[in-house]
């Protein structure tokens, strides 16, 4: 009898700059392909409301716009990966974000027999990220994100997705804050392009534009990815 194939879950990873859309596009690829979006912000942020050790370490880090620890980030992404609904497969939405934590991957899905699909890279201008930031907002209860401009409720006041009618805006959405999230990005994220070039699964995504155009394009890359 022949044996069954084995289907290896699809890793898949969006790099960019604060504001690019990494979460907005993430949420929409968990409908469309059935994988779970892991945001390595989401988590945290749920540490420090949790009032966890690690929450505890990352909050003033957060606040001032700079990279939490790897040793935190790398624990907590560790124990979310080994849930059971990471078996239908991720996206890894903030994460890696160094070199070390790019390479602590690389050991983690060497030890489950996964390998990245893809490392797709949202290319945006450091102006536009800003103006993104400053509009952002997400409903309070399901936490779908839009924007005072370029996404708005169908309803006026009420979320799409659950029909909450409560809003929360992030502490680090400020201008401040900002500028030293990107000047993190700039030195010690982007440096992983040309890791993942190296790595044969790098995938550029110009993402300036319009959301559903941009969700069409990498929609394509993905379906190539996990084919
Ligand atoms: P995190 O939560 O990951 O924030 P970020 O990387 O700064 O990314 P954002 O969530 O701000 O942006 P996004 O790309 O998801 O954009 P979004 O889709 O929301 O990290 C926060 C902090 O946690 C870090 O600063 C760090 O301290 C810590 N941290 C997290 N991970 C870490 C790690 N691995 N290592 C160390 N520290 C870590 O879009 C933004 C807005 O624009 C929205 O309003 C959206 O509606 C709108 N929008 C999206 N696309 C478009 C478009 N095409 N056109 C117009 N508007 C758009």
């Amino acid at each position: 009898m022949e044996a069954a194939a084995t289907i290896t879950p699809a890793v898949l990873i969006l790099l960019g700059p604060p504001g690019a859309g990494k979460g907005t596009q993430a949420r929409m690829l968990e409908d469309e392909f059935g994988l779970v979006q892991l945001s390595t912000g989401d988590l945290l942020r749920a540490a420090v409301a949790a009032g966890t050790e690690a929450g505890k370490a990352a909050k003033a880090v957060m606040e001032a716009g700079e990279l939490v620890g790897d040793e935190i980030v790398i624990a907590i992404l560790r124990d979310r990966l080994a849930e059971p609904d990471c078996a239908k497969g991720v996206i890894l939405d903030g994460f890696p974000r160094t070199t070390v934590q790019a390479q602590a991957l690389d050991q983690l899905l060497s030890e489950t027999g996964q390998k990245i699909s893809a490392a797709i890279s949202l290319e945006v201008d450091d102006a536009e990220m800003v103006t993104r930031i400053s509009g952002r907002y997400t409903c309070s209860m399901c936490g779908e994100g839009y924007h005072d401009t370029f996404k708005v409720p169908v309803a006026e006041g009420k979320c799409d997705k659950c029909g909450h009618a409560e809003f929360t805006r992030r502490a680090d959405d400020n201008a401040e804050t900002v500028a030293s999230r990107l000047a993190a990005y700039h030195e010690q994220t982007a440096p992983l392009i040309s890791y993942y070039q190296d790595h044969g699964v790098l995938k550029g995504l110009n993402a300036r534009g319009n959301i559903e155009e941009i969700a069409g394009n990498l929609k394509r890359i993905v379906s190539d990815a996990m084919n």
